[in-house]
């Protein structure tokens, strides 16, 4: 916070002083709150200006290409950690030191079941659903569960409702993708790592067990934590929303889940794959540059641009170093889609549309062509990114939660119809 502030000047009125406020790190942010009370409202749709909140989580800078996690850059964190000490660092705000980390481990690992009574819920659902919408309802589904940790103004609840979100979405997530496919639920096993256990889940069956390549687990790891959080996006801003109200951890959770799915957040990493599946050979990709460019289409590239990053997408590089080991260690190299994804990305990062729109590839471009090698169906692609963001989300919960708050609550500018009187139907 500072003391500098800034005056509004509207005409035939005296000038309204508004504080400025500065972070730690990144631009001054004009404090509105009292514009109210002068009965004057900001617009700004998409809060492309909007700061919502203050928070000591996550820092961006998009010009830069810079994420920072409670100070530490992604790329040490991606090279050095793992999930869930990421999981720990996100939550509780500093590195854990070795008994901190093997006591945050086991406690995630001893609410990694679901209770048994869920298998109900999930065999209400069609087997053709999307795993988004099961996963959306059965997050919401557990607050009819735990009861024991809804109540948001005990920070032991509020502790528990996080292990147990952080536990319980792999299992969650498999059990999804088992239900989909027809085959048995897999109970976790809590000697595996987190990322393994999850591979476990996803693609053991009582009559085999799997043997996860390493290799594999670290691809999945690196991507759960390359997704476990990023400041104000549009679910976890979701999931502020919601849980300003009042509501429980685990409807918040399933609140941002579902403002995940679409395509211009989660769900554009299934999409990436869908349209490079469209595109199936790179003589189509000028076609494909042409459409995206195209004012009257509303195709876009997928996997490419983003609201804050004006830049190569940091996660979107150690991503593509992951893509890179998970296709060699397969011998995966002659992945049909690989040759069109990296032409597309050349073509895109020399043309001028892009170049001058800032439009680099973002994580999602690269994620989807690593999941699909380890032949997961694109269908589950928006849930592991669920799986990895749920820390993100219950951190920036807890950190509201822990604070005082108030319910969010935007104005509008009203464009509609003035007063008018009722007209009784024979008279229309
Ligand atoms: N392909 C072609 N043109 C694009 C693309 C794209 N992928 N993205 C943006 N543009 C163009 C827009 O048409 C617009 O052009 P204009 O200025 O001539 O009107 C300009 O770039 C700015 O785009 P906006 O949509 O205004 O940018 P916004 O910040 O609102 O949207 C978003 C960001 C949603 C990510 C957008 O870039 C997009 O749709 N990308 C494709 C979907 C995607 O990859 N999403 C994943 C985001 S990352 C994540 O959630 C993990």
């Amino acid at each position: 916070m500072s003391d500098k502030t800034a005056h509004l000047q509207i005409k035939g009125q005296g000038p309204i002083e508004l504080p400025l406020h500065q972070g730690t790190l990144g631009p001054d942010v004009l404090d509105i709150a009292g514009l109210g009370k002068h009965n004057l409202f900001t617009y700004d749709p998409g809060f492309v200006s909007t700061a919502s909140c203050q928070s000591a989580i996550t820092y961006i800078d998009g010009e830069k290409g810079v994420l920072l996690h409670r100070g530490y850059p992604i790329e040490q964190l991606a090279a050095h950690s793992d999930y869930l000490e990421t999981c720990y660092l996100l939550l509780c705000g500093n590195l854990p030191n070795a008994q901190q980390k093997t006591e945050f481990e086991q406690r995630i690992k001893n609410h990694t079941m679901v209770h048994e009574q869920m298998i109900s819920f999930y065999r209400g659902f069609r087997a053709d659903a999307h795993p988004m919408a099961i996963l959306c309802g059965v997050v919401g589904a557990l607050s009819a569960f735990y009861h024991d940790s809804l109540d948001i103004s005990n920070a032991e609840h509020r502790d528990i409702a996080a292990y147990r979100l952080i536990a319980k979405m792999p299992t969650l997530a498999a059990m999804s993708y088992k239900y989909s496919i027809g085959q048995p639920f897999m109970y976790p096993v809590n000697k595996l790592s987190y990322a393994e256990n999850f591979l476990h889940m996803m693609f053991g069956t009582p009559c085999d067990e799997v043997s996860v390549n390493p290799v594999i687990t670290k691809a999945m790891d690196s991507i759960l934590l390359l997704h476990a959080d990023h400041e104000q996006n549009a679910s976890t801003s979701t999931v502020r929303l919601t849980g300003s109200s009042g509501a429980n951890p685990f409807a918040c959770i399933a609140a941002g889940i579902a403002a995940l799915w679409g395509p211009s957040h989660g769900g554009a990493n299934e999409a990436v794959i869908s349209m490079l599946q469209e595109i199936g050979d790179e003589s189509r990709i000028n076609e494909f540059i042409k459409r995206a460019k195209d004012k009257n289409d509303p195709f876009r590239l997928m996997g490419f641009g983003h609201r804050v990053y004006k830049n190569f997408d940091p996660r979107a590089k150690v991503m593509k170093e992951a893509a890179d080991a998970v296709l060699r260690e397969l011998g995966m190299e002659n992945n049909p889609l690989l040759p069109i994804a990296k032409k597309l990305e050349t073509i895109a990062l020399e043309d001028s549309y892009f170049i001058e729109k800032k439009l680099y590839p973002n994580v999602d471009f690269y994620s989807g062509i690593i999941l699909q090698a380890l032949n997961i169906p694109t269908s589950m692609f928006t849930v592991i990114f669920a799986v990895g963001r749920t820390v993100g989300w219950i951190s920036h919960w807890h950190e509201m939660i822990s604070h005082p708050y108030r319910i969010g609550r935007p104005r509008q500018l009203y464009v509609g119809e003035m007063q008018r009187d009722y007209v009784p139907i024979e008279q229309r």
